[in-house]
């Protein structure tokens, strides 16, 4: 088994069960220690659905809020299965670029801003995409406008309801 500062390989021993089925540490078995680490918000859901007992993982740990030196402080952003190697990643990094010219204010603009916001949190998103204001995307017509990074898809007017499945679909799915 090999680690660096914040890499750490070992093998998966499951989760440690938390009460209300919430799948916050995992056990790794490092050499002959047995190591409790936090997984980051993000990767929880791929984690249990994706990793089998006994695989062997490559854990990424949070530079900020890990300490290498402490057991008892170690937190993974990132894990990648070594046998097939396969990344569990986390949501790519994005940005919504919102207009912020008078049509689409006028049009729901701000709405938009919080039913994007709400929608970011919900999703566990809020720390992977950011949102930014812009000049006129020339969609004026079909206000409010906004356009979703990386992959500059431009969107016209949106029903706040369809927003879950629109973000979740471009920034979660592989
Ligand atoms: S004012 Fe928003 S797209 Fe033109």
């Amino acid at each position: 088994m090999t680690s660096t500062a914040h890499q750490i390989e070992g093998q998966f021993l499951g989760f440690i069960p938390k009460p209300k089925n919430k799948l916050k540490y995992m056990q790794l078995q490092v050499g002959e220690r047995v190591l409790a680490i936090k997984l980051a918000k993000e990767i929880r859901k791929p984690v249990a659905k994706e990793v089998e007992v006994g695989e062997k993982l490559l854990v990424s740990l949070d530079k900020k809020k890990s300490d290498p030196k402490c057991q008892l402080k170690l937190k993974a952003d990132h894990i990648k299965k070594l046998d097939s190697g396969q990344s569990i990643s986390t949501a790519k990094q994005g940005k919504i670029l919102i207009c912020r010219k008078s049509s689409c204010s006028k049009k729901g603009g701000k709405q938009l801003y919080a039913a994007l916001v709400e929608t970011l949190k919900n999703l566990g998103l809020e720390n992977q995409v950011s949102i930014e204001f812009t000049g006129c995307q020339k969609q004026c017509k079909q206000a409010p406008s906004f356009i979703l990074m990386p992959g500059k898809v431009k969107h016209k007017y949106v029903d706040p309801q369809n927003l879950p499945s629109l973000l979740e679909a471009h920034y979660l799915r592989k």
